[in-house]
């Protein structure tokens, strides 16, 4: 297998967008914070967004991260995905030198799941990373089984281990096989917003009226509020971080 940027193989692009679009609650790409930052993220960090391959050209996996300043300290870590992206671009913006590498995101093709390319995945990227002169590598995992539990607080749901005591969730999993440590939740992670209209589409059924509601796979319950024509969701996720 050969690990490309994104940006080198724009013959593989389509394909990207048929896997890597694939498995997603609509709701997850419309995260306005996110999108702001998006454009200068993929033209300033391209060489932190990865592409792993097989020998016939197809995409095994993917994953993409940013580089960050942070003091090592519980303190001065992100609120999550959306702030981590925000502080990236601010600090390239301003110059300055970074020495974290924040991973945003990794998928592995539906057919390939299960195999540990997920990890293998994750060390290509702090590979670059490292050559990067990023020293650290954390990541606002967000847990593959949270959606089933979109009423249970974070800081609940990650303490949730199976008899072995491991974590219950099968990508906190992932992370701690490879040694990361658990830091915190990220409680306010993600904010994806859209209009009343937007989110019974998104949900596939109505909302009649203001009030809390359990969409699925979102990680915590959607407001909706009538007043001001406007659902949103904040997701939760969890700090961790690697060796
Ligand atoms: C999360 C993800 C990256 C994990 O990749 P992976 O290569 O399958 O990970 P692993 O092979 O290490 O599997 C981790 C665990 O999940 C389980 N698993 C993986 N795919 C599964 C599936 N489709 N159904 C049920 N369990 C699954 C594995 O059995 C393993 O469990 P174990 O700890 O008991 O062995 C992958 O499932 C994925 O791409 N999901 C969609 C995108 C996503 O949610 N990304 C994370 C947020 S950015």
């Amino acid at each position: 297998m050969r690990t490309f940027a994104f940006g080198d193989r724009p013959d593989l692009h389509g394909q990207a967008e048929d896997i890597f679009s694939a498995g997603w609650p609509e709701f997850i790409f419309h995260d306005p914070v996110a999108e702001r930052q998006m454009g200068r993220v993929r033209q300033w960090f391209g060489g932190l967004n990865l592409l792993l391959v097989d020998g016939e050209d197809q995409i095994v996996a993917g994953g993409w991260g940013v580089p960050m300043r942070w003091d090592g300290s519980l303190a001065d870590l992100p609120g999550g995905y959306d702030e981590s992206l925000v502080r990236a671009v601010a600090l390239r913006e301003a110059d300055g030198q970074a020495d974290t590498l924040v991973i945003a995101a990794a998928q592995v093709r539906g057919d390939l799941q299960g195999r540990g390319l997920a990890a293998e995945m994750l060390r290509i990227l702090a590979s670059a990373g490292e050559r990067a002169g990023l020293e650290r590598v954390i990541a606002p995992v967000r847990p593959a089984l949270k959606a089933r539990y979109p009423l249970t607080p974070m800081g609940q749901f990650m303490s949730w281990t199976r008899t072995d005591g491991a974590p219950l969730d099968p990508w906190l999993r992932t992370h701690q096989r490879m040694g990361a440590r658990v830091l915190c939740a990220a409680e306010r992670s993600m904010t994806m917003e859209g209009s009343v209209g937007d989110w019974q589409k998104w949900a596939g059924f109505a909302l009649p009226a203001s009030g809390s509601y359990v969409v699925p796979g979102a990680l915590a319950p959607v407001v909706i509020d009538y007043e001001r024509d406007e659902g949103v969701l904040v997701e939760p996720n969890v700090w961790v971080r690697h060796r």
